[in-house]
């Protein structure tokens, strides 16, 4: 079979270049998305319009019109608000809709988009921000967030996961034959987590994390579902948060989930177009 394309943005780094690499082995050609100098097939800075403009011109064009599959990957955990929302919310949610047509004439193409378990093991992530992102108000998601600027990352990660629950299955995505899904790793070995390791608020918080598996992922473990996810075996999972942190989130809140459907009869009825 002709080898398939797949992009993968944050290509060069952590989980980004464990993806590529993965992919690369099981025959995929990868078009790498990554900032300037970096060394991927598509340099460009996400975080902004026009970086993204570039991005999806250039990813188009290395494609030859043909892209089934993108890991949408590439993200920051910096103290700059603004920088964090721009990469982790729109540049993938931005990145996403300009490459929408592409995917669809593919004919079955996924995406899988790296979230977070943080969005299920953070207390208190604020809405406000998050429904503003979802909104497209950026001043206003910015504004809000200066109550609780440490909690932007969250507040990208859980835009993004709400924005795969409501998108994935309609008309443009699934309806264009697109299998579009999340994946939250928990703390992975990365350049980012090492970062993170020497922080000294969060430092000591992820070292207290229930790791019930006893160790860190591997970037290597979060690539291989990825690698699933992209592939035509997975074109049934449609807008699923798939967990990959070894039993964190399960530790936590093996209670709250699954939440049962708190819709009335009637509703339901009508919804199903029965009354
Ligand atoms: P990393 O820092 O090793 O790699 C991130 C990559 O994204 C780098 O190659 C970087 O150059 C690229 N990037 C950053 N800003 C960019 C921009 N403006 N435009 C284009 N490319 C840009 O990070 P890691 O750990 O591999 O993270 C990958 C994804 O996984 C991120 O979305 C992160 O939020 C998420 N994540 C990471 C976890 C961890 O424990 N490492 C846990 C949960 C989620």
């Amino acid at each position: 079979m002709e080898s398939e394309n797949a992009v993968v943005t944050g290509s060069q780094s952590g989980m980004g270049l464990a993806i590529r690499k993965e992919l690369e082995t099981q025959g995929w050609r990868v078009i790498g998305v990554d900032l300037p100098g970096k060394g991927a097939e598509v340099e460009a800075d996400l975080s902004t319009d026009e970086g993204r403009a570039t991005a999806a011109a250039g990813i188009v064009a290395a494609a030859k019109g043909r892209l089934d599959a993108v890991a949408a990957n590439a993200g920051v955990d910096v103290p700059r608000p603004e920088l964090v929302v721009g990469v982790n919310y729109f540049g993938v949610v931005d990145l996403l809709r300009r490459l929408r047509p592409t995917l669809a004439t593919a004919g079955g193409a996924r995406v899988a988009i790296t979230v977070s378990n943080s969005i299920l093991v953070t207390p208190g992530i604020p809405i406000g921000p998050v429904d503003a992102l979802l909104s497209g108000d950026v001043p206003r998601a910015l504004r809000l967030l200066e109550a609780t600027p440490a909690l932007a990352y969250q507040v990208s990660k859980l835009a993004v996961a709400r924005w795969i629950r409501r998108s994935a299955p309609t008309a443009e995505w699934a309806g264009s034959g697109i299998s579009m899904n999340g994946v939250c790793p928990g703390a992975v070995m990365t350049p980012l987590l090492e970062r993170d390791l020497q922080d000294p608020k969060k430092g000591p918080f992820i070292e207290r994390l229930p790791r019930p598996l006893g160790e860190f992922a591997t970037p290597q473990a979060v690539a291989e579902l990825f690698e699933f996810l992209l592939s035509r075996r997975a074109r049934f999972l449609v807008g699923q948060l798939i967990c990959i942190d070894g039993g964190n989130e399960a530790a936590w809140r093996g209670a709250d989930w699954p939440h049962p459907w708190g819709i009335d009869g009637a509703s339901f009825m009508k919804l199903v177009g029965l009354s």
